[in-house]
């Protein structure tokens, strides 16, 4: 057990979390890295159901279409992996008849959970990291370029460095903790939590200049946009993603069938 000082500089490490994308051009060592990547792996494991692979070498990362920061010194991409299992399965004379559907979700849960472990690590060790959410629809390059085997399928990218003290970011707000965490029974928002959640998010955003400074704003397809980045919000631009702008049919439902799941 850590004392409870440990413990609470522990916590402040995590709460002071942020997400990096400019980085110093440092190195950073395998001894650093290997440490990173043992504290990823002893994150709690459902069935040790994921793989990572980390390459030094960005132009990798662009040929397997991920686009990364480009002074990050590591990128890591992050998998599903059903083959170690079955391989293991095999050799205990066992044939896997999972529910795919159900593997791939204990999967992400391994996933996810190793994610954090090592983006903790990281940031005690003096790093910094940056996730890529989009690594799933980019199977196909992924598997080529990487040589990955079906069954085994991307969850997330990263890449992590040392952060360039010079981008001063922020701490980005979250939803006030009540509207998230609810005890004993879920809470049905009211209008007025709902517009709490969106005040304390973007109040937070639009304080810290985010959208003015990184210049991203997600295209309104079909409608003028009358949003200048002043008044652009975390709450539009989270409401502007998830309509229908990266909606094209049903990608990954079929990208996970073509990397060898059954999922009818
Ligand atoms: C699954 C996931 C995918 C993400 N994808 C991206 C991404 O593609 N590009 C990016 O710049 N940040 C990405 N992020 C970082 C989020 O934007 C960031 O975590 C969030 O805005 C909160 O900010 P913070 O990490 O600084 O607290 C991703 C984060 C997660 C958890």
């Amino acid at each position: 057990m850590q004392s409870e000082k440990t413990g609470m500089q522990f916590l402040d490490v995590i709460k002071n979390r942020r997400s990096i994308r400019e980085f110093l051009d440092k190195p950073v060592t395998d001894e650093v890295l290997t440490q990173i990547l043992e504290t990823g792996f002893s994150a709690p494991f459902a069935a040790q159901l994921c793989s990572v692979i980390y390459t030094r070498n960005r132009d990798k990362m662009l040929e397997a279409g991920l686009w990364t920061y480009p002074t990050a010194q590591v990128h890591l991409i992050y998998f599903i992996d059903l083959v170690r299992l079955e391989k293991i399965m095999t050799k205990r004379g066992h044939l896997y008849g999972y529910d795919d559907m159900m593997a791939i979700w204990l999967g992400v849960q391994d996933v996810s959970l190793m994610v954090e472990n090592l983006t903790i690590a990281a940031e005690a060790l003096g790093l910094g990291s940056v996730l890529y959410g989009l690594a799933p629809l980019k199977a196909d390059e992924i598997a080529k370029t990487f040589n990955v085997p079906k069954r085994v399928f991307p969850v997330v990218g990263m890449s992590i460095g040392y952060p360039d003290p010079e981008e001063n970011t922020e701490i980005r707000p979250r939803f006030p903790l009540e509207m998230a965490a609810f005890e004993n029974e879920y809470r049905h928002h009211s209008d007025d939590d709902i517009d709490l959640c969106m005040k304390k998010m973007d109040e937070g955003y639009i304080s810290q200049g985010y959208y003015i400074k990184s210049k991203t704003k997600v295209p309104l397809e079909d409608k003028e946009d009358t949003i200048g980045f002043d008044k652009y919000s975390w709450s539009e631009h989270i409401s502007r993603k998830f309509r229908s702008a990266f909606r094209i049919g049903n990608p990954l439902i079929e990208i996970l069938r073509r990397h060898g799941f059954d999922l009818d």
